[in-house]
């Protein structure tokens, strides 16, 4: 069976791990129920904080970068983010024989089978939700082209096999190799019937987005995962407080304000957790430094206006140089008060 939208749990088994750049680990996992991973499909996984003394868990998206026919190998590759403190070093520090409790594979990142023409559009650790797509085009023999960007060759997960593999249907753009991707002009010399499916950072995707938008094509076209892990400004501590419910909270740079909001007791709404459905909206009561909006959710109006944030994947932070400093009201920290639903 194939991946569906709901969520099982099972334990699976590290059966393999490679370290395929300076910061993203290959792992290769043998669940314990097995279910074949489509192209854009992900799991969820339980990682455990190696500071926690309570059992703590953060919930995690990966991309299935590849998988056996019948699901009982799954790959998955993570990024270890400088800042982070828990999930990805979790993660990276997994062995061959640890287990750990992750979902059935589950698609909400489609592949439609049958369009005219496809542009792939990977930056970064995105080639992850997008590499899966790609192999299952070039065996269709479907008129494709994956475009990937990275930094630097060496930060640039699979390259060379994608090279191998999809050869002049690859074009890769490296910023230090001065072949910077432009996204207008990629999107200016598209033709109209051309779906665009996309994984990669929010600026990246917010430039394709507004690109589509001013060359008028159709937005049913234009397909992303977004993980909701990247942002304008590096992820930073900051206050959260619900004066209603007398809940006041710091969130550490390693959580989403929606995960420090339920460890404090709050009752929230939520379902796609990765800023796409705007579920988890809070409204803006004060802030204390700059939204980093990082959902898909909001129009650029509604992000400017800065009334109401997807709590899931948003975050605050100091805005320092850019705009003028702003302290928050406890512990020098920036922050932010809201009011829930
Ligand atoms: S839960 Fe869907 S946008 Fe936050």
């Amino acid at each position: 069976m194939a991946a569906t939208n709901i969520e099982v749990w099972q334990q699976a088994t590290v059966i393999e791990t490679t370290a395929v750049t300076e910061h993203i680990k290959r792992i290769v996992l043998r669940p314990d129920l097995p279910r074949r991973a489509d192209p854009g499909s992900h799991i969820d996984v339980k990682v455990n904080l190696p500071s926690s003394t309570q059992g703590e868990a953060l919930k995690r998206s990966y991309s299935v970068v590849e998988s056996a026919n019948d699901g009982a190998r799954l790959t998955v590759s993570v990024f270890r983010a400088p800042s982070s403190r828990g999930g990805s070093v979790a993660m990276h520090a997994l062995q061959v024989g640890d287990t750990l409790e992750v979902t059935q594979p589950l698609q909400n990142f489609p592949l439609r089978i049958g369009a005219p023409r496809y542009l792939l559009l990977a930056g970064g650790i995105g080639i992850t939700a997008i590499a899966a797509m790609a192999r299952v085009l070039r065996e269709l023999h479907a008129d494709y082209t994956l475009v990937y960007a990275g930094r630097s060759r060496a930060a640039m997960a699979y390259l060379d096999d994608l090279q191998q593999l999809h050869g002049r249907q690859l074009v890769a753009h490296i910023n230090d190799e001065g072949t910077n991707l432009d996204v207008a002009s990629l999107v200016a010399a598209l033709a109209p019937d051309t779906e665009l499916y996309m994984c990669g950072p929010i600026r990246l995707m917010d430039s394709v987005r507004r690109s589509w938008l001013e060359k008028q094509l159709d937005p049913a076209n234009l397909r992303f995962e977004t993980f909701g892990n990247s942002g304008w400004y590096a992820p930073q501590e900051f206050t959260v407080r619900i004066p209603r419910l007398g809940i006041s909270t710091t969130v550490s740079p390693d959580r989403s304000m929606l995960e420090a909001l339920e460890d404090a007791g709050a009752d929230m709404m939520f379902d796609c957790r990765k800023g796409e459905c705007g579920l988890c909206e809070v409204r803006v009561l004060r802030l204390e430094g700059a939204i980093d909006h990082r959902d898909v959710f909001y129009s650029d109006r509604q992000q400017k206006a800065g009334e109401k944030i997807c709590c899931c994947v948003s975050r605050v932070a100091s805005v320092g140089a850019v705009g003028g400093a702003v302290q928050g009201p406890e512990q020098g920290l920036p922050g932010i008060v809201i009011e829930v639903p």
